[in-house]
């Protein structure tokens, strides 16, 4: 069974984005380190992108962490759990956390109260979709891709129950 979708973004609208987002964060971290961390499952298309476009000045490196904030559905359970933790410690770092979307602000406000523990140099957020309607917790995107309508949308990493994360565009799936 297919749904209908509609493309929200073509990859060369990503593409061009993002390598705008590449530039902005090369210039704000050049000649320090920071650890881009991966948001699995939903951001790792994005941050594959994101890291080929953050220029040699940066000393970067690259953690994942495992959350699941949804279960089959569309809605947030409100609840996040981390599925895989980093690899290193982050104390002293900058950290950039590389997210695919904030929908309700849920799952980016647990991880900067939990990175805060852990005692970075500074934790920054970088958002490729923000969809403001369904704001439940303001958090601050300090580095946002596109600020989208009231959709569920897929594809570029995203998922619906774990189908469409292949997509190498944004779709909206309608099924009206
Ligand atoms: P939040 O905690 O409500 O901000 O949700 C964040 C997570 O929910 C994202 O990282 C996505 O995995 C998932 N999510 C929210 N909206 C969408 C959507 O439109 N499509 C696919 N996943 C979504």
């Amino acid at each position: 069974m297919s749904d209908n979708l509609a493309t929200l973004f073509s990859s060369e609208q990503l593409a061009e984005r993002v390598t705008v987002l590449g530039a902005e964060i090369s210039e704000a971290y050049a000649n320090q380190k920071l650890v881009l961390v991966c948001v699995l499952k939903g951001s790792f298309v994005f941050t594959a992108d994101l890291a080929r476009v953050i220029d040699e000045r940066v000393n970067l490196r690259i953690e994942f962490l495992g959350v699941q904030s949804y279960g089959e559905g569309t809605e947030s359970t409100g609840v996040v759990q981390i599925t895989q933790d980093l690899t290193k410690s982050i104390e002293d770092e900058h950290v950039l956390i590389v997210e695919d979307i904030v929908d309700t602000g849920l799952t980016i406000s647990h991880l900067l109260e939990l990175f805060k523990t852990r005692k970075p140099a500074s934790v920054k957020v970088c958002s490729l979709l923000h969809k403001p309607a369904r704001t439940r917790i303001d958090v601050p995107i300090d580095y946002l891709g596109f600020t989208i309508e009231d959709h569920f949308v897929v594809g570029y990493g995203l998922d619906w129950a774990q189908r469409y994360r292949n997509l190498p565009f944004i779709g909206v799936v309608d099924n009206e």
